[in-house]
């Protein structure tokens, strides 16, 4: 049964499924007023926190790319999941959902397992209940289009930002000046043709991804990080991949002693686990419900040489919000390979160094009677060439396709010693990737709370009524209780009566709150105890209501969601309390 933050959310205007006149599409959603507001308050968080205090570059790049960008990026060949039919009604399933609680990792199963097990298992089709599924095959998770008219030149869907950032690594390395290192940020859609999606926001066709590629050098002094101390002491819970045959486990650890124990691979990746974490936890993600778990070798994306993923338990199971890999040099590599152009770095060496460098010198005395009005063009083309190359025989192919023998005596090498003071290389990428979509959904989950014995406090205080609609869920009374700082509502407004002038005093304080940056709104309809409920249900941390004394001395009653206290202070004071607490991040990091 679905959680009942999913009809929440759609009553009160978070999420619902797109489309919805024509059935709407499965894995396409909407973000109703309130869902884009708590998403852009997840971006603001996520950048203010993260993006900003790193120094990270942040860049916006198109979602459309060229054939050529994902074959070099393995997208077109690797990126797929195993599917499955049923034979009976033909449902699509991706194998290693069928395979939940079959096996301990699904997900790293190849096809003839898959196969095997379906059948050992007598699993049986979740729609129709038959038991015999056609042979696993990879399905390819690309959206294909076409750029303009001409068939063939086809255009593609990104499967995550990253790629945007990498085929820019030559200029965003120059507008770094050419240091390293430093990171890349990019928010933005993602699009995934996944085999069927069922889970709500959890997993989607479009989606929203916030990454940062951090480009480093290779060496292991280079996965480092100046400020690992800030976080060495945080705790956190760990799930390495364990050893062939043996069970996953949980450890608590500090982020230093996961590096001392060598459990993350270096500081580096430990410093990333901690910054998501400190972001996951500000965004309200209660810490005994999050953990990082490491890939074990063949669950690995095809670009990755180890990964973490920060988990959340949800009501369903443990969920990927995360994904935080070393993908090494494989996407500068491929992308430098498919190109042509260089996506290399320079490191200036500690001790400068002398070197043989060979040159080949064109000889156009023989290039010009063999080769007449090409030779220049030819020439251009061997000055180019390695040297090593010409070791050998050597045909050029020329422009228009054209090949050509090269013989000796067209060209000839030249060694001279070389003062080296810089040493080329290709840089190395820590990706943290946080699923904007998911991460909504989780903050959504974990922070419904239903309570038995509802609004005591305001009862005591004379506020409340019986709940019937909004604010109650069965058999209680519903807090969404949301950090102040991603709430996409931060004050209510409400005056105690409809009448007497009380509704325009109420404006005007809905008015000086947003002229200070809160979103705010004023109710007037029903009990004050209703209008507390209905805006508890919808996360609001703050309501302020407008009395009669507030005609006599300006004061109002500043109410807190989630301690339900209320207190008397000016307007101008009432508001500065609710600025003073939404810009103050809530609780963060596991220090000791
Ligand atoms: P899964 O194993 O659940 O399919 P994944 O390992 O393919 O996820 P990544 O490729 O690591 O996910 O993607 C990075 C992040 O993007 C994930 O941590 C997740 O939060 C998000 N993400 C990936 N696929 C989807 C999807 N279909 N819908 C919503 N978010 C997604
Ligand atoms: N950039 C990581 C992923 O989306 O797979």
């Amino acid at each position: 049964m679905a959680h009942p933050i999913v009809s929440l959310a759609k009553r009160r205007g978070f999420y619902w499924p797109a489309f919805e006149i024509y059935q709407g599409v499965g894995g396409l959603y909407d973000l109703g007023p309130l869902g884009a507001r708590l998403q852009q308050e997840l971006v603001d968080l996520w950048r203010s926190t993260y993006v900003l205090p790193e120094g990270f570059l942040e860049v916006d790049t198109p979602t459309l790319g060229p054939e050529v960008l994902f074959r070099a990026s393995g997208h077109l060949g690797e990126f797929a999941d195993l599917l499955v039919c049923c034979r009976s009604c033909q449902e699509p399933f991706r194998a290693d959902h069928l395979l939940e609680g079959v096996h301990p990792n699904p997900e790293a199963l190849p096809a003839p397992e898959v196969d095997g097990l379906l059948v050992q298992h007598k699993v049986r089709c979740p729609r129709c209940g038959a038991s015999s599924f056609d042979p696993a095959r990879p399905f390819n998770l690309m959206f294909q289009s076409n750029f303009g008219p001409i068939p063939g030149r086809f255009a593609y869907l990104r499967p995550e930002t990253a790629q945007g950032i990498f085929a820019n690594f030559p200029a965003l390395y120059r507008l770094h000046r050419k240091r390293l290192p430093f990171g890349v940020a990019q928010v933005g859609r993602a699009y995934r043709n996944e085999i069927s999606p069922r889970q709500g926001l959890l997993r989607l066709r479009e989606f929203g991804q916030m990454e940062v590629e951090y480009f480093h050098g290779p060496t292991p002094a280079d996965k480092d990080h100046p400020r690992f101390g800030e976080i060495a002491a945080d705790l956190t819970s760990l799930v390495p991949a364990p050893a062939a045959g043996t069970p996953a486990a949980p450890v608590a650890v500090t982020f230093q002693q996961a590096v001392d124990r060598h459990i993350v691979a270096h500081r580096l990746i430990a410093y990333h686990l901690a910054r998501v974490q400190q972001f996951l936890l500000r965004a309200g993600i209660p810490a005994e419900r999050l953990r990082f778990r490491q890939h074990e070798a063949d669950e690995m994306a095809h670009y990755a040489l180890d990964c973490w993923d920060a988990e959340v338990l949800l009501e369903a199971g443990w969920v990927e919000v995360v994904g935080i890999a070393d993908r090494g040099c494989f996407d500068l590599e491929q992308h430098q390979k498919a190109s042509g152009i260089s996506m290399e770095a320079e490191r200036i060496l500690a001790e400068p160094r002398e070197e043989e460098v060979t040159e080949v010198i064109p000889n156009f005395a023989t290039l010009g009677p063999s080769f007449k009005g090409k030779a220049k063009a030819i020439g251009e083309a061997l000055r180019s060439l390695d040297h090593a190359v010409l070791a050998g025989p050597i045909t050029l192919t020329l422009e228009g396709g054209e090949e050509v023998v090269i013989r000796s005596d067209h060209f000839s090498l030249s060694t001279r010693k070389e003062r080296r003071t810089v040493e080329p290389f290709l840089p190395h990428v820590v990706e943290p990737s946080f699923g904007l979509s998911r991460i909504l959904y989780c903050v959504l989950e974990t922070c419904y709370q239903v309570e038995v014995s509802p609004s005591e406090s305001d009862a005591e205080q004379g506020t409340s009524e019986p709940e019937d609609g909004e604010g109650s869920a069965a058999g209680g009374y519903v807090r969404l209780r949301l950090p102040p700082v991603i709430a996409p509502t931060k004050v209510g407004v409400f005056p105690l009566m409809d009448r007497d002038g009380l509704t325009e005093l109420a404006l005007q304080a809905e008015r000086r709150a947003i002229a200070e940056g809160l979103s705010a709104f004023v109710d007037t309809s029903q009990s004050i105890g209703r209008r507390y409920a209905r805006a508890d249900e919808v996360g609001v941390p703050f309501c302020i209501t407008i009395d009669y004394q507030t005609k006599e001395d300006g004061t109002v009653t500043l109410r807190h969601r989630d301690t339900r206290t209320q207190e008397r202070h000016s307007i101008v004071d009432a508001l500065l309390a609710v600025a003073a607490a939404v810009r103050k991040p809530v609780s963060f990091g596991r220090g000791t």
